[in-house]
């Protein structure tokens, strides 16, 4: 993993040293090998060297946030007595002599004119102290009190070791489980609202299980995908994602209470399961032509030149796309192996065609012309132009179903103002393209980058 991510991430590396369980604690002593490795690292990396860093503080409760206080103080020193604000004191004295409060004062204005858009007072601050520099605040608020900034006392800025928070967690039983106080400090760090974080060996699905809590407690709206290959997908991870979608606490596999309305109305809405064919799911999907193209794949299975085998004898296979079997979209099969059987199990081929397209759907409506069933997709591709795509089980159609479904689609408005129209096989609608044989090409078009 390391050597791919610094392939790909040449310019910046960095570590984070985390807390490890160690298991026998009492071995580790017997020889001098033994002794546990109490750490684990965590490597980071960015696209451009340029890339700034967020503050990362220590948790909340230790930190006490930055305030204001009055400026003027009882203590009588005429020399400490100067026009500020046109504020000159009659009596009593400010707190610091005319030229900081005067540079403190001019700090704030352009605190107010520059950064108060993208950060809070407290945020520059520390920026500004990890820098080396040091500012003062002075300013006359709504009552026209003059006062002083009070910077945030015992907060501590995170550095390269954070052995503070658990790095292993027991939500479940997965034996690698992170602790999601771990991966939400990751993920707080590094994100914002809106954000897509991917997990590509999510494993029991801590990063989601974070993504959830960390929306829920500061209403974000990041989303995650987490990739898993291990059967416990179905036995750990999805339970998992759903039970904490549901409420926060659990304990031994119960809710320890329910959402509150405002963690119920930050909790994800849907999570959509993509499977995807395997590459043994492939090969247990290839038939062929002619009997020796079988007994050659059982005969040199790993040898066969697999190549020129699917560009040829196999090309009416289910896993080649038997564009044939476009006509009835929503049946669609594929042989699928799992827990030891081969099962026939639907596929969802629209949805397929979406990820080939690239396309952003924004609306996805069922419409019923007597009987005749239309699944449409609508939204946009990359660049912008508006797409809508037309599926429905042609099998058997005549020129009358055609031309009563170019009526139907012109009198419900369907592909009104759209700049692609795209159906499942033949149509006469004005403008359509028929979809499959992009569908092939896209879907063995080499992968870009
Ligand atoms: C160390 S675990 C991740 C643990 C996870 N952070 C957690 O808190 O549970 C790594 C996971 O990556 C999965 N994995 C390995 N290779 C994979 C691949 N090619 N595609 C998807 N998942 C993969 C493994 O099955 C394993 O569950």
């Amino acid at each position: 993993m390391r050597i791919l991510m610094e392939k790909l991430f040449p310019e910046r590396k960095n570590s984070v040293v985390v807390r490890r369980g160690i298991k026998n604690v009492q071995a580790q002593f017997t020889d001098i090998s033994r002794l546990s490795l109490g750490y684990d690292v965590i490597h980071v990396y960015a696209s451009r060297c340029s890339v700034r860093l967020p503050h990362l503080k220590h948790a909340h409760e230790t930190e006490k946030p930055g305030k204001w206080d009055t400026f003027w103080r009882g203590t009588d020193r005429p020399s400490m007595r100067y026009d500020l604000f046109v504020q000159l004191p009659e009596k009593g004295q400010w707190r610091w002599e005319e030229k900081r409060a005067k540079k403190a004062a001019q700090n704030y204005k352009y605190y107010l004119k520059h950064e108060s858009h993208r950060k809070s007072l407290d945020e520059w601050y520390i920026e500004n102290i990890q820098a080396g520099i040091n500012l003062d605040f002075v300013r006359i608020n709504e009552d026209g009190i003059v006062q002083y900034y009070v910077p945030p006392q015992g907060c501590r800025l995170i550095s390269d070791n954070w052995l503070d928070i658990p790095a292993a967690g027991s939500f479940t039983e997965f034996s690698t489980e992170k602790h999601t106080e771990l991966l939400k400090r990751v993920i707080a760090w590094n994100t914002g609202s809106g954000d897509l974080v991917l997990d590509y060996y999510a494993g029991s699905g801590t990063t989601g299980h974070a993504i959830v809590n960390l929306n829920r407690e500061d209403g974000g709206r990041r989303k995650f995908i987490l990739v898993e290959i291990a059967q416990y997908f179905d036995t750990v991870l999805l339970p998992r994602i759903k039970k904490v979608t549901f409420t926060p606490e659990w304990k031994d596999g119960k809710p320890k209470r329910v959402a509150t309305s405002e963690e119920a109305e930050r909790s994800p809405r849907i999570i959509k399961v993509i499977r995807l064919e395997s590459y043994e799911d492939a090969l247990n999907n290839l038939t062929f032509d002619e009997e020796s193209g079988q007994q050659a794949l059982d005969l040199f299975r790993d040898d066969y030149p697999l190549s020129y085998m699917l560009k040829w004898e196999t090309r009416h296979s289910e896993t080649l796309l038997n564009v044939e079997q476009l006509q009835a979209p929503f049946s669609y099969k594929l042989h699928i192996h799992s827990d030891g059987e081969t099962r026939e199990r639907s596929v969802d081929l629209l949805e397929t065609f979406t990820y080939l397209l690239g396309m952003d759907v924004q609306t996805r409506r069922v419409y019923d012309d007597v009987g005749q069933r239309y699944l449409v997709y609508r939204g946009a591709l990359r660049n912008s132009r508006t797409v809508v795509i037309l599926w429905r089980d042609i099998t058997g159609w005549g020129v009358e179903d055609y031309e009563r479904e170019a009526a139907f689609v012109a009198e419900q408005k369907l592909t009104a103002g759209v700049d692609e129209i795209y159906v499942n096989g033949d149509s006469p609608i004005p403008g359509a393209r028929s979809l499959d044989p992009i569908f092939k090409k896209r879907m063995f078009a080499a992968v870009e980058v």
